[in-house]
């Protein structure tokens, strides 16, 4: 790929996505790609157009929108308002979502056909075959015929439908050659050279001419001038890329966007992006895109994860137990680019229980806390660096550089992995200095304020290098430095480890990455009341005693109750919203059994507020309420028995 650094603006897209239902993780993994690439650029000073959207028309979108009983554009609407929906909790800085029944695409799509007819690139003719409406493609001739005269689609296993119809062709035949020259000029067009090689050897063995209209598919994009024919649902999306950019009803903002740095495609559609495409492309006088990026594919139980095996995670499941930043983390540090991965709900917990909550949330948590304590929250000067406290310094500024590098290369697991090993590096550092010692010893203040200074300023760096990928984390942290302003607001360059000095007012951390167990994550069972002798009135006196130190690390608060809902599928749970002044929270209470939503709303009841998180049926549960345990296990709650202000400390 040529290099980064020289270029003002970067584009990247993701493939438009059919509206026949709402994306899953398969589907999040490629934005997902796009956005942290988009998120590097952007702070590497360039202008960057990130493109995402949906692939509207077509004979997949007819059926599923009259199998529903709706109209195609009914279910496009809804699907695309429940995408975009699922972009903005995983925190998708797209810049431009184009939707295939756009008037600028249509228009666009039109004039483009048009000039491949007045160039001669586009006859009529006759197609006989077969073809796949799942895949929304033609099956090669040497497919084989099934037994009961029928072909199956080798790519994904449905029944084809045989074919008899007029269509207009483009020249594919012609573009072998040429095609074949400009991988050979630009090795970097399809990546990983793996798949250049397949692409490059599908080509080789000759191309035939494409059909790119249809007689019996109304749903899509009328040929100018002859309506009977609708354009082949792949020409119509390939050319997203280009209208959404700005072809051709603002060129000057097509030229800036156009061609794009990094296209992102999942393996099962790069033929589309990197035959026929740089095809059309080449028949119409534009220019092709630099890099045709192939990833791979998440499966599930060794399996692709597609809606019609039904083995789909759903992304918000998670979500509402994660939150974005753990999920994108891990989809971005478990393969590199290219490969396959194996999404379970084991392998997904251990990563982000061991990276996120043990590695670098401690880290966070046990620097600010000491911080806090040592200090009153304010670092005052230093001990001159010792050699020990400069390599922190210096491995950071060495990662800087590393990790432009491995972003600018899309080697995205590649650059987490650089910069967990550097938060390994400054756990160790910790662990070797003792801070906690040293806190002792009224004559090493200096020394302490040193090793704490380092250690923030490192945490500040990490994040700042995470922030692509973890956009909402890596700012609370800065939030929690006192930083006034959010990494997206410092450029790549003026970053620097000096830049974090004495005398900033730094906050205690809240929960950063809850550390989740699988079978927390997976029951509701957790939220009811535990059975056992403090569960009933008798053994009162069993449990040991408590100093008024330990009750006072509870921190107990009055809070009211502003919503309240059942979760779908469990019995034993409520969901509630509660009001603590200065901040709400969610929270799930295993008090279904006793209480109806409805008579919750506005009570005021006592919290604690400073327990670990917890996930329960992958809700995070951010508080827990007293409530005192009947005989048969059900959860009665002591509420206020007259106005108090949500947020009053309870002792
Ligand atoms: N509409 C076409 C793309 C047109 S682009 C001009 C399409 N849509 S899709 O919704 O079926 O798939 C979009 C992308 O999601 C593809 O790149 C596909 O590879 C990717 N994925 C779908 N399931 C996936 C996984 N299980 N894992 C990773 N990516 C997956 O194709």
């Amino acid at each position: 790929m040529a290099k980064t650094s020289d270029r003002r603006t970067f584009t990247v897209t993701t493939p438009i996505y059919y509206v026949n239902d709402v994306p899953h993780i398969g589907h999040a993994y490629t934005t997902v790609i796009a956005d942290a690439l988009a998120r590097f650029h952007k702070l590497a000073g360039r202008d960057v157009f990130f493109l995402t959207g949906t692939d509207e028309h077509g004979q997949k979108i007819e059926r599923a929108a009259a199998e529903k009983g709706l109209s195609p554009k009914a279910l496009a609407d809804s699907v695309v308002g429940r995408a975009q929906g699922l972009w903005r909790a995983l925190d998708i800085s797209y810049d431009f979502f184009v939707r295939t029944t756009m008037d600028i695409h249509k228009t666009g799509v039109q004039k483009l056909f048009r000039r491949l007819v007045d160039r001669g690139e586009i006859y009529k003719g006759e197609y006989k075959g077969w073809y796949c409406v799942s895949d929304e493609n033609f099956l090669a001739d040497d497919v084989a015929l099934e037994a009961d005269g029928s072909k199956i689609c080798p790519d994904c296993g449905k029944r084809a439908s045989a074919l008899s119809e007029e269509t207009y062709f483009f020249r594919l035949s012609a573009y072998r050659d040429r095609l074949l020259e400009h991988y050979e000029a630009h090795p970097e067009f399809v990546r990983p050279q793996s798949r250049l090689n397949e692409v490059a050897s599908f080509v080789r063995g000759g191309l035939k001419d494409l059909s790119i209209t249809r007689t019996t598919v109304k749903w899509g994009i009328p040929v100018p001038g002859d309506p009977k024919h609708t354009i082949y649902v792949w020409f119509d999306a390939l050319h997203n890329y280009v209208t959404a950019a700005g072809f051709d009803w603002d060129m000057g903002r097509f030229e800036k966007h156009w061609p794009a740095d990094v296209q992102l495609v999942g393996k099962d559609i790069l033929r589309f992006h990197a035959v026929y495409w740089p095809a059309f492309l080449m028949a119409a006088g534009l220019p092709l895109p630099r890099t045709v990026f192939s990833h791979g594919w998440w499966l599930k139980d060794d399996t692709k994860m597609s809606k019609s095996k039904g083995n789909v995670l759903d992304p918000h499941v998670l979500l509402k137990a994660f939150g974005p930043d753990p999920i994108r983390y891990f989809l971005l540090r478990e393969i590199p680019i290219g490969q396959d991965g194996n999404f379970s709900h084991e392998g997904f917990l251990h990563r982000v229980n061991s990276d996120l909550a043990n590695d670098f949330g401690n880290l966070v948590q046990r620097t600010l806390t000491m911080i806090g304590n040592f200090f009153g929250g304010e670092i005052p000067e230093p001990a001159p660096e010792t050699a020990g406290d400069a390599k922190v310094r210096t491995g950071f500024d060495e990662l800087k550089g590393r990790a432009f590098d491995l972003y600018g290369a899309c080697a995205l697991n590649k650059a987490l992995e650089e910069i967990w090993a550097y938060i390994g590096l400054v756990n160790k550092y910790l662990a070797d200095n003792q801070p906690w010692i040293m806190a002792k010893d009224p004559e090493k203040r200096p020394r302490l304020a040193r090793v704490l200074l380092q250690a923030a300023a490192a945490i500040r760096g990490a994040s700042y290098l995470a922030f692509p990928v973890m956009p909402r984390s890596a700012e609370r942290i800065w939030g929690f430095l006192g930083e006034a302003r959010k990494p997206a607001e410092v450029p790549w360059e003026a970053l620097d480890f000096r830049g974090f000095g004495p005398g900033r007012k730094i906050g205690l951390p809240q929960a950063l990455f809850p550390r989740v167990a699988l079978k927390d994550f997976l029951a509701e069972d957790a939220a009811a009341p535990a059975p056992g002798p403090e569960s009933t009135t008798k053994g009162v006196m069993s449990m040991d005693q408590i100093s008024y130190d330990e009750f006072r690390k509870m921190d107990l608060r009055a809070a009211r109750i502003i919503e309240a809902e059942r979760v779908p599928g469990a019995t034993k749970i409520l969901k509630l919203k509660i009001d603590l002044g200065a901040e709400q929270r969610q929270m799930v209470a295993g008090i279904a059994e006793t209480y109806a939503p409805e008579d919750l709303v506005g009570k005021s009841l006592i919290v604690i507020v400073n327990l670990k998180p917890a996930v329960i049926r992958g809700i995070e549960s951010q508080a827990m309420l007293l409530a005192a345990v009947t005989p048969d296990n059900k959860a009665l709650i002591p509420f206020f028995d007259r106005d108090v202000a949500p947020g009053a400390v309870v002792k």
